[in-house]
């Protein structure tokens, strides 16, 4: 999508910040001995109670509000049975929609406590997202945002997972201009429009480079291989000229 007036900034920053108030209170309530599903309804019921729908659900019949994937699952984790255990590395991703706008955000989370390893991998995977965020400019290369993820996990040490991308977003939870790759990609040669929507979400990791299904009988939960910790942080964000506006803060 691609932003042209006000009225719709103001609408894509509603479901933004719906998302993201979301993802915070779900990562509030994160604690030892709870479900992922009992940490969905949370999600749920923010949504709910502010009038939007589950993207995922709604788009894909995804058995849930919301992704929780824990530890080796890094994404598209199906809230469940599984319990919550002190020291999890716990992904939470929000996508929700409403007045027909959609909007995107993840984040990870230790449940304390967590090693220095893994608090570590938290502070960079963050690092690296704005990395990318700061990238964005409207007039700019669609690449430059891979670019500035890929220095970033290289001087650090870390992998990208290679083969899930960011995307845009607005009208549909995947939209124009289809995957854009959070890594250094030389076939990248779009630029980027002013008002362009759309994520970005670098999957960081100790080692992990592409993701893979879990098993056989879940076609939603991936994992990383080689199998190594990840993480993911996400937001939604419009270019502009002065660069990028992030549209799934909470305040
Ligand atoms: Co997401
Ligand atoms: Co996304």
């Amino acid at each position: 999508m691609t932003v042209t007036t006000e009225e719709e900034l103001e609408r894509l920053k509603a479901i933004g910040r719906i998302c993201a108030i979301a993802r915070d209170a779900m990562a509030a309530a994160l604690e030892p001995g709870m479900t992922t599903r009992e940490l969905d309804d949370i999600g749920r019921k923010v949504l709910d109670d502010n009038g939007a729908r589950s993207a995922p659900e709604v788009t894909y019949d995804f058995p849930g509000a919301t992704c929780i994937s824990v530890n080796e699952e890094i994404a598209h984790g199906i809230p469940g049975d599984r319990v919550i255990a002190a020291g999890d590395l716990v992904n939470i991703d929000v996508s929700a929609e409403k007045d027909g706008l959609f909007a995107d955000t993840g984040a990870s989370y230790i449940v304390p406590p967590g090693t220095r390893e893994i608090e570590k991998l938290c502070r960079d995977g963050k690092k690296a997202m704005w990395a990318g965020i700061r990238a964005v400019k409207a007039g700019g290369n669609l690449a430059d945002i891979g670019q500035a993820i890929g220095k970033f996990a290289g001087t650090n040490g870390y992998t990208l997972i290679r083969n899930l991308a960011s995307h845009g977003i607005g009208y549909s939870l995947h939209d124009e201009p289809g995957e854009i790759p959070t890594w250094p990609d030389r076939s990248e040669r779009r630029r980027i429009a002013d008002g362009l929507v759309f994520t970005v979400e670098p999957f960081l990791s100790l080692g992990g480079k592409m993701a893979q299904e879990k098993a056989m009988d879940d076609p939603w939960t991936l994992v990383a291989v080689p199998a190594a910790l990840c993480v993911q942080y996400e937001h939604t964000v419009v270019a502009t000229r002065r660069g990028a506006v992030v549209v799934t803060l909470a305040a």
